[in-house]
């Protein structure tokens, strides 16, 4: 078999036979027979990485794992090792999904009211940036865990890649270079952050530089070599205690050795006789998306038209009913028993439908609380497939772009501040401006409600169809959503899918944020009907996804981020 490999997969993966495999990156859309694998991710050396992986012989697990780990290298701003995330395993063999919840815990010193002030209001700044926003991380345990229950390689086989990206540096694109430049000021006021990324005279690296990360590498190293306990208990963790400490922050080392994944049931629903599974809570990804589409299916939104005025504030008002149960309704299963069944019932659905306005707009009837969409959305979404069939969907973030900006010393890499996700005081907006109640509320080695969506979508006679998944905050649910609806409803490929414009809504603030590509046409109507639209800050989300369709398999990376790549190992 002829053999094509770029000099940089030789140099990261030194082992790829020659019988193996073609390896094809860069491509936004890439389609491929069926019985390949394939990655796709936001970042094209992590998407290398992973393929590689493929065609050495590893299951998606394995990719995923590789490209997580990969990813904390390549895209500092999301990719990580000091957050958390979620992961759905198809595994074909036993026709089975697995969740993986593998988010951050809040220590054991956190308190309900950790985050007011005097007067009693959330003090923004130290919910979001200061070092008692980071939540004991869960990244290093969920990827290992995934690789040792569900992978089939060594635990050196999947690392050694991220570890070579660290030790022998990486190209700093257009991409990397602007982000870095954009949080400036956040990551130059900590001097371990300042000295990992920036140059001396405090400019962000030049496009097409060198980025070297040796403390990283060596972080990487010792967690290849020993495995979790070294992130939870060894030079690691005592890194890490010591940076929060000289900070002033609590978390030590009982949280980090009281961290543990957590495998849950994924929550499934169906839509016009598919399958679609998702993350269940703490994320609220799995329960919203899975009742908008049950509120949804109660229309024949194909005969209305894609991103038809009609079809536009079904959705929007679906999105409204949503978000509002969310505040009332999410938190973490084991803190707060969450109505899951009721939510995903298909006769709440049609009830909500019927008293869906067809002539009007809803009215959420909700007090200005703050803040608004603003922050940049800086998780990560990635998918595997390989060509047994096994699949991974996978997002997992720091929470803001580069968490909160400190770098713990030493070891190379930024902590996550996961704690705004958790509700700070009752109706207060977090940093998305999401509302939230009890429970959601904090409480010691609790999880903050998350939107993140990893999703799964099955055809009617159970094999894989569709994995995908988004960055953007709040805004994640609302994107998969609409990715799921172009495909399975509007009959698109993966790639119009992602292409197609975006909207969305989360019930307060009362608008239409809306992507460049959304009609005038349809916004006009709109607008007469009482919707009140903004244009979005930015691009909402960047899905990540792999489909199959009769013989081909499909990646497709999101055009909304400049280094996003599927990469096929065939
Ligand atoms: N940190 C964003 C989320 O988990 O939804």
């Amino acid at each position: 078999m002829v053999v094509r490999i770029g000099v940089l997969l030789v140099m990261l993966v030194a082992q790829v036979s020659a019988d193996q495999a073609i390896i094809d990156a860069k491509a936004r859309f890439h389609p491929l027979l069926a019985g390949s694998g394939m990655v796709v991710s936001q970042e094209r050396l992590a998407s290398e990485v992973g393929a590689a992986i493929l065609a050495e012989g590893g299951n998606a697990i394995d990719a995923a794992v590789a490209t997580g780990f990969a990813l904390a290298v390549t895209l500092p701003r999301a990719g990580n090792i000091g957050g958390g995330g979620f992961m759905l395993v198809y595994l074909a063999e036993q026709r089975r999904t697995v969740a993986i919840d593998y988010r951050e815990m809040a220590p054991r010193s956190a308190r309900p009211d950790m985050f007011l002030d005097a007067q009693g209001n959330v003090d923004t700044q130290r919910a979001r940036f200061g070092i008692d926003a980071t939540a004991i991380p869960g990244t290093v345990a969920g990827l290992l865990h995934a690789l040792e229950r569900y992978g089939s390689m060594s635990r050196e086989q999947v690392m050694a890649p991220a570890i070579a990206l660290a030790a022998n540096g990486i190209r700093v694109s257009a991409d990397l270079s602007e982000s870095l430049q954009a949080r400036a000021q956040r990551l130059l006021a900590d001097p371990a952050s300042a000295g990992y990324f920036y140059r001396a005279d405090g400019s962000a690296p030049a496009i097409g530089s060198q980025l070297y990360q040796p403390d990283l590498a060596a972080t990487l190293q010792r967690i290849s070599d020993r495995g979790r306990d070294e992130f939870y208990a060894g030079k690691t963790a005592d890194l890490m205690v010591a940076t929060i400490a000289s900070h002033g922050g609590q978390l030590d080392h009982r949280d980090l050795a009281s961290y543990r994944v957590v495998e849950r049931q994924p929550v499934c629903g169906s839509y016009r006789g598919n399958t679609v599974c998702a993350m269940p809570p703490p994320s609220s990804g799995g329960v919203h998306l899975i009742q908008m589409l049950n509120i949804l299916e109660n229309w024949d939104l194909r005969s209305l038209g894609h991103n038809s005025a009609a079809y536009l504030h079904r959705l929007i008002e679906s999105m409204r009913r949503a978000y509002a149960d969310r505040s009332r309704y999410l938190g973490d299963p084991d803190f707060y028993q969450v109505p899951v069944l009721a939510l995903t019932d298909k006769g709440y659905a049609a009830r909500s439908a019927e008293q869906i306005p067809l002539d009007k707009a809803g009215d959420s009837a909700a007090v200005a609380p703050g803040l608004e969409l603003q922050e940049s959305f800086e998780t990560t979404h990635y998918s595997t497939w390989d060509r047994s069939g096994n699949v991974v969907s996978n997002t997992y973030t720091l929470n803001f772009s580069y968490g909160n900006g400190k770098s713990v010393a030493g070891a190379g890499f930024l902590l996550n501040n996961e704690m705004d996700d958790f509700s700070a005081k009752r109706g207060a907006a977090n940093g998305f401006g999401l509302l939230g109640e009890e429970a959601n509320k904090i409480e010691p080695y609790k999880r903050p409600l998350s939107s993140m969506t990893p999703a799964l979508v099955f055809a009617a006679d159970g094999q894989p169809l569709l994995a995908t998944g988004s960055p953007g905050g709040s805004t994640i649910i609302t994107v998969v959503l609409q990715t799921l609806l172009n495909y399975l409803e509007f009959g698109m490929n993966i790639a119009e899918a992602t292409a197609a414009p975006r909207i969305h809504h989360q019930w307060w603030p009362d608008k239409v944020f809306w992507e460049q590509g959304i009609s005038a046409d349809s916004r006009a109507i709109l607008t007469a009907m009482g919707h009140q639209f903004e244009l979005a800050p930015r691009v909402l989300g960047a899905t990540m996804s792999v489909s199959r369709q009769q013989q081909w398999l499909q990646g497709a990376a999101d055009y909304r981020r400049s280094e996003a790549a599927a990469a096929g190992a065939y």
